[in-house]
């Protein structure tokens, strides 16, 4: 037990410092199980592309981010959808008819499928079906839940649909540092919640899903993290993370470094290679450029009105592109209004953000951002290829 909570804790190092946080183990585990010679070489093919520049690609992102639902049932103070802000798009359930289309569309070249973005997946009825539909088409599927609407029943189902990872976020070690974060929820229900979902994959003697315990770590829970690590392999769980929190009140920030991350770093960004390799669909049908971009206006793309195939290379895409190859080659960004160039530019990420100083920088940044009431417009270089 303690060789595999040290394993982790030198996985999660690795990936914090040498990849941003962005390459994990349940990648690992969709290639080596979900692979094909199709995938593996769209994979080589994508990053080929990438580092040539193109901003008109014939590769295929090989990671879907599907936003299954924008509904939420917790109103954590820190998170957009739990501040009941909508960013312009409809609140909804993606159906599974929709949901059917987009994984038809990717599946051949997709290892790995994120059901999830804002909102809460659970409360979408449809999530099993979606689960089961992606995985027979061999798409390896993961989600981070709140941990508050499964129930035995539904934990079955969630089991027999063989979805690959859970991600139970439960941020505290007892019900006063649990709710304080947590609005709305219970400490002790999500616990036994999970507890069954553990009794039931040990009864059945399965190996999936793989379940992670996330544990986004503040000031007034930091002093739990440790215990309920240990607490959290004893009940079975498969790897504890303790997330540095984004917080926009400093007195909320961790004190102990340890949780309190430096990716302030613009180095990363250099590595962006989303527009390439991931396809974010938000549940209105809206394609981000990633999962940092909240707002309906920053979207690239529309899958409601066009095909994925029209949308993967459109202006806006192309656009994105070029930014980062320009960022990347050290050349002069062109004027944009798109997210990105902020994001290069600023190296803030335009949600989420790691530390209580990149706050106000972020704040301004995203204010900058959807203050402006116009529709973007974008200067479209029509670019043949080779950019
Ligand atoms: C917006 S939530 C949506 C999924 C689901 N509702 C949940 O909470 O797990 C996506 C991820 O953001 C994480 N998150 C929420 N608030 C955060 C914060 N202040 N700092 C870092 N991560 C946070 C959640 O734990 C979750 O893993
Ligand atoms: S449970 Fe998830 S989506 Fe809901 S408010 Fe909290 S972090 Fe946001």
């Amino acid at each position: 037990m303690s060789i595999r909570k040290y394993l982790f804790r030198i996985i999660n190092w690795i990936s914090r410092h040498f990849f941003a946080s962005r390459l994990n183990y349940a990648h690992i585990q969709a290639f080596i199980y979900n692979n094909s010679w199709h995938k593996f070489f769209n994979l080589v093919h994508v990053h080929w592309d990438m580092w040539r520049g193109k901003s008109i690609t014939s590769s295929r992102p090989y990671i879907c981010v599907f936003e299954v639902t924008n509904v939420c049932n917790l109103k954590c103070p820190f998170c957009l959808t739990g501040k009941g802000i909508s960013g312009g798009r409809d609140v909804r359930h993606m159906t599974f008819e929709e949901s059917k289309q987009i994984i038809d569309a990717i599946a051949p070249h997709t290892y790995f499928m994120q059901v999830y973005t804002w909102g809460e997946p659970l409360l979408n009825k449809d999530l099993v079906r979606i689960v089961e539909y992606a995985k027979a088409r061999n798409v390896y599927v993961m989600l981070s839940t709140n941990a508050t609407a499964m129930t035995p029943a539904y934990n079955k189902r969630l089991i027999d649909s063989g979805i690959d990872y859970v991600m139970v976020a439960i941020d505290g070690g007892s019900q006063e540092t649990y709710k304080k974060y947590r609005v709305g929820g219970d400490y002790d229900k999500v616990l036994a919640n999970v507890k069954d979902l553990l009794q039931q994959r040990r009864e059945r003697k399965l190996e999936h899903p793989f379940v992670e315990w996330q544990f986004i770590v503040f000031r007034h829970n930091e002093h739990e993290a440790r215990s309920t690590e240990a607490m959290a392999y004893e009940i079975g769980i498969n790897k504890f993370t303790p997330l540095p929190a984004y917080v926009e009140d400093p007195e909320w920030a961790a004190t102990d470094p340890e949780y309190r991350t430096e990716l302030k770093n613009p180095e990363r960004l250099k590595d962006c290679d989303r527009p390439w390799s991931h396809l974010n669909v938000r549940a209105d049908g809206g394609v981000a450029s990633c999962c940092y971009s909240f707002f309906k206006k920053d979207d690239l793309g529309e899958l409601t009105m066009h095909s994925f195939d029209e949308v993967w290379n459109n202006a806006h895409f192309q656009q994105s592109r070029r930014l980062i190859t320009q960022f990347k080659r050290g050349q002069e960004m062109e004027q944009s209004s798109l997210l990105c160039r902020d994001c290069l530019k600023t190296g803030v990420r335009p949600s989420f953000i790691e530390t209580p100083t990149d706050t106000q920088a972020k704040q301004k940044a995203v204010a900058g951002a959807h203050d402006k009431a116009a529709p973007r417009s974008i200067p479209v270089q029509v670019i043949t290829d080779g950019s």
